[in-house]
């Protein structure tokens, strides 16, 4: 893993929507997989500057990890929502195919189904994580296993209550979500995964260092062989120095 630990998410933003616009520039058929929440928000918000009349869109493919269950694509707590308002409503030309699991499908196990099928035909090239303050990656919870393909996921408490801050009350987060699983993850040819603030440190923390475990999912990703985490000195507060002083990059 590379760590790089900016100032501020910022700066963070700046240096991931760049690797992912030389990705949209030289890949020929580009497909990213994305995520939502509010560590990406900076990040959509640089790559929208620097990519918002590249034509190259066209031609690429996004797959998003997860969607909650029960909400419809235009409410406006849905990644569906999310993704249109803050990449695909701001670049001048949408990408030429755009997947997001349908957590109103009336049979989630053919969705999953579904949602694998069009894993199955594209490999990603660079796929953006965030990750849970637990440590869960796309949806997959901590838990005595990890699925490796998508499925229907029941959401920890310590997730609803994270994401609580979204909706108008904990009672209104939804308690299920069909993500994509864990070999889907790791089958990217590239993994970028970001992290902001203190409440993140602990995950972060636990992700790099220290033994690979289905209770932290996003140690997993040590056994990807190219797997960048971007942090800011809040979510980095926690590693080792030696980690800090060799890969601070701002
Ligand atoms: C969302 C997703 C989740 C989030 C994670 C962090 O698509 O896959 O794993 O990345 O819950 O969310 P924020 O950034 O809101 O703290």
């Amino acid at each position: 893993m590379r760590i790089r630990v900016f100032a501020s998410p910022d700066d963070a933003a700046l240096y991931v929507a760049t690797a992912m616009e030389q990705v949209l520039r030289y890949e020929p058929n580009p497909v990213f997989g994305l995520a939502t929440g509010g560590s990406v928000v900076p990040l959509y918000h640089r790559l929208v500057s620097l990519t918002s009349n590249e034509e190259r869109w066209l031609d690429a493919t996004t797959i998003n990890l997860d969607e909650y269950v029960g909400l419809a694509s235009d409410h406006p707590q849905s990644y569906a929502r999310f993704m249109e308002e803050r990449l695909f409503s701001r670049i001048q030309k949408r990408p030429g195919r755009i997947f997001i699991p349908d957590g109103m499908a009336a049979n989630l196990q053919e969705e999953c189904s579904r949602y694998d099928i069009i894993l199955h035909e594209h490999r990603i090239d660079l796929q953006l994580l965030g990750i849970g303050v637990n440590g869960h990656i796309g949806f997959n919870e901590p838990d005595s296993l990890l699925q490796s393909r998508t499925h229907v996921v029941e959401l920890k408490e310590e997730t609803i209550q994270s994401n609580a801050r979204f909706f108008n009350s904990s009672d209104e987060v939804p308690r299920r979500a069909i993500t994509m699983g864990m070999q889907s993850i790791l089958q990217s040819k590239r993994i970028v995964l970001v992290a902001f603030g203190q409440e993140k440190a602990r995950a972060i923390a636990d992700t790099v260092s220290g033994t690979v475990r289905t209770e932290v999912p996003a140690s997993v990703l040590q056994l990807h062989q190219d797997v960048t985490v971007v942090l800011d000195s809040a979510s980095a507060s926690l590693l080792e120095h030696d980690w800090q002083a060799q890969e601070t990059m701002s």
